[in-house]
């Protein structure tokens, strides 16, 4: 066929026909986008997921725990969005493991069950919201790291008639949770004489080691971390008490801890997206970066100012972007442009060494350095196929905090 008539078949997106304003505004409001939107059509700064590269890591992660016999619960504290959880879902995850109560219940929502609460919950708010949740999802697990906390959430549980799932929450990682051992098994034969809460076994995230730097090194603190648990776990299974769930992991470990006897569930996040901070971890067999999964996620912008041939100025600034890491975003597809942030709403491109040209209108895709609180800052994700935009999802547990 002709190169002629490949372009009159083809619709008029595909052709580049101009588009008003007002046309595409339609379909961002409509969300009936797939086939009628390019990504040159779309309003930024825009956070956009690219889904080849999104499916590719899911299918990635999923098989490779399945191979491993392990579970796969993915913690949606980087998502924030349903419709990420029901295809991790489909993909063969057993739920979705949640940072805060709030999150849990706008999964919970949208039909997402499954839950595994990987946080404490401590205080009115967060107690009497749990026994709610349970209600609705009584497969819900809740973690424990404190005597008093299991007793006040049996407490809750009774009043509603309800019986609460509970994992215990080891300190594995100098952050949340009760010391693995002596602690943690006096703890559960505690929690075990609560009649209200039902033991479902260990949750053991070692966060510190997801992100050590080599691969060896990563594997020595991971180990020695969810050792502990898995010996807990023992330990419990001695004195009679049944403990056949240890969940833990995360993007950096995946391939450490489903390899570890004992542990039966493993839980990342960020791997659906990637960002900067975990491509300098370096993987097993790929050196100094990390490329298990791709970058999935990046910021669309548009520069709308050019000074000085030196630098253009661009529409995704402070706020655009999560700056709690020591390093900036990165425009991979402009080698040797460098960004730099230049206020709340402009980033700086410096093109002094940039090997083609940046122009006034330009589209620039900026990876972004942690993607967990980059995806916090939108109200939406914008899925794209290539050129193409194929859906628009809300974030919908965007700020849910509490
Ligand atoms: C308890 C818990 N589990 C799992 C994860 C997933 O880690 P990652 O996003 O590094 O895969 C996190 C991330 O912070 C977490 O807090």
């Amino acid at each position: 066929m002709s190169r002629r008539l490949i372009l009159s078949a083809a619709p008029a997106i595909l052709t580049g026909a101009p588009r008003t304003w007002s046309e595409v505004e339609k379909l961002l409001a409509s969300g009936n986008v797939k086939g009628k939107l390019a990504k040159a059509d779309l309003p930024t700064p825009a956070l956009i997921v690219d889904l080849d590269m999104l499916e590719s890591n899911l299918t990635k992660m999923a098989s490779y725990l399945k191979a491993q016999g392990r579970a796969f619960r993915p913690h949606a504290k980087s998502h924030k969005c349903a419709e990420i959880a029901h295809r991790c879902l489909k993909a063969g995850a057993v739920g979705a493991c949640a940072a805060k109560i709030g999150e849990a219940e706008v999964l919970s929502d949208k039909g997402v069950g499954g839950l595994l609460l990987t946080t404490a919950m401590v205080g009115k708010h967060r107690i009497e919201r749990a026994v709610r949740l349970a209600s609705k999802r009584p497969d819900t697990i809740f973690s424990v790291d404190n005597v008093q906390n299991a007793s006040d959430l049996n407490d809750a549980a009774r009043v509603a008639g309800k019986k609460l799932r509970v994992a215990v929450d080891l300190n594995v990682s100098n952050r949340t949770g009760i010391t693995p051992g002596e602690p943690a098994v006096g703890l559960v034969e505690q929690m075990t004489k609560l009649s209200n809460l039902q033991f479902a076994g260990i949750q053991s995230y070692a966060g510190f080691a997801a992100h050590i730097h080599g691969f060896e090194a990563r594997k020595k603190g991971s180990e020695e971390a969810m050792g502990r648990a898995v010996e807990t776990r023992r330990m419990l299974e001695k004195k009679g008490i049944a403990c056949n769930w240890l969940s833990g992991g995360s993007t950096g470990t995946y391939n450490i801890d489903s390899h570890i006897d004992g542990v039966t569930e493993i839980q990342p996040g960020s791997f659906l997206f990637m960002d900067i901070e975990y491509n300098r971890i370096g993987g097993k067999d790929t050196g100094e970066v990390y490329k298990d999964f791709q970058n999935s996620l990046k910021v669309l912008a548009t520069v709308y100012s050019k000074p000085t041939d030196e630098f253009v100025i661009i529409d995704a600034g402070l706020k655009a972007f999560a700056t709690d890491k020591p390093f900036a975003p990165e425009a991979r597809d402009l080698p040797g442009v460098k960004y730099g942030y230049a206020g709340d709403e402009h980033g700086k491109l410096d093109l002094r060494s940039a090997t083609k040209a940046v122009n006034l209108g330009d589209r620039v895709e900026l990876v972004v350095p942690h993607c967990d609180p980059n995806v916090n800052l939108y109200d939406k994700m914008i899925a794209v196929r290539g050129e193409q935009v194929e859906a628009i999802w809300t974030i919908d547990a965007r700020g849910k905090l509490q």
